[in-house]
C-alpha cells in the first residue's frame, strides 16, 4: 500500500470514529432546585457576592449549569460533564441545605483557601470563561466573606 491509501483509510477510520463517539453522551443535567435550601438563601448572600459566585463558580458547583455548544461535542462533552459533575458531588451551592453544619462550615474553609490559592474557578475554565476571571480585588471579597461565614457557622467570632 502507498502512504496515500493509508492516510486514507486512517481519516475515514478516525471520521467514523468521531461519528461513534456522539452516541456517547454524558450526563447534562440540571437537577431541580428547591429554592428554600440553596447556599444563596441558607446564608442570605449579599447580591455582590451572588454576582462572583455566579460569574465564576456556578457552572460546576451548581445544578443551574450553563452547558456550552461544546458540551454537546464528544469528546469534550466528556469531559466538561466530568468537571461538573466532580464539581457538584464536592460543593454544591444548590443542595447546601442538605450539609451538615460540619460539612458547611469546611466548604466555606475549601472556598476560603480555594479562591486564595487560585486553584477555583479551576484555571482550564477561564479561557473559555472570561467572566470567571476574577480580579484579586473580588477573589478577596469572596473569600472575606467565605472566612465570615464559617467563623459563624462554627459559632467563633461572630461579626
Ligand atoms: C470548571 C468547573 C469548576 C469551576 C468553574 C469551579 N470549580 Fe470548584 N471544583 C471543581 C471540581 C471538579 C472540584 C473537585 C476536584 C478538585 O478539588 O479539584 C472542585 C472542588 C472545589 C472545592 C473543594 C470542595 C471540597 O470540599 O472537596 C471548592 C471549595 C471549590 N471547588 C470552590 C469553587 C469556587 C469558590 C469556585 C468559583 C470561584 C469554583 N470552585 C469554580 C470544578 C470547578
Amino acid at each position: 500500500m502507498n502512504v496515500k491509501k493509508i492516510a486514507k483509510i486512517v481519516s475515514v477510520v478516525v471520521g467514523v470514529a468521531f461519528v461513534l463517539m456522539q452516541f456517547i453522551q454524558p450526563n447534562r443535567t440540571n437537577p431541580e432546585i428547591d429554592q428554600s435550601k440553596t447556599l444563596q438563601t441558607e446564608l442570605n448572600v449579599p447580591t455582590d457576592i451572588v454576582a462572583l459566585l455566579n460569574r465564576g463558580c456556578k457552572d460546576c458547583h451548581s445544578n443551574q449549569t450553563t452547558w456550552p455548544f461544546y458540551s454537546y461535542v464528544a469528546p469534550a462533552s466528556w469531559l466538561v460533564s466530568y468537571d461538573v459533575m466532580e464539581g457538584r458531588k464536592h460543593f454544591n451551592m444548590s443542595e447546601w441545605g442538605k450539609y451538615k453544619l460540619s460539612k458547611k462550615a469546611s466548604k466555606l474553609s475549601g472556598i476560603y483557601q480555594a479562591v486564595n490559592d487560585r486553584s477555583m474557578p479551576l484555571p482550564k475554565y477561564i479561557p473559555l470563561h472570561p467572566e470567571a476571571n476574577l480580579t484579586d480585588t473580588e477573589r478577596n471579597q469572596l473569600a472575606v466573606w467565605a472566612q465570615k461565614e464559617a467563623e459563624k457557622l462554627m459559632g467563633g467570632g461572630a461579626e
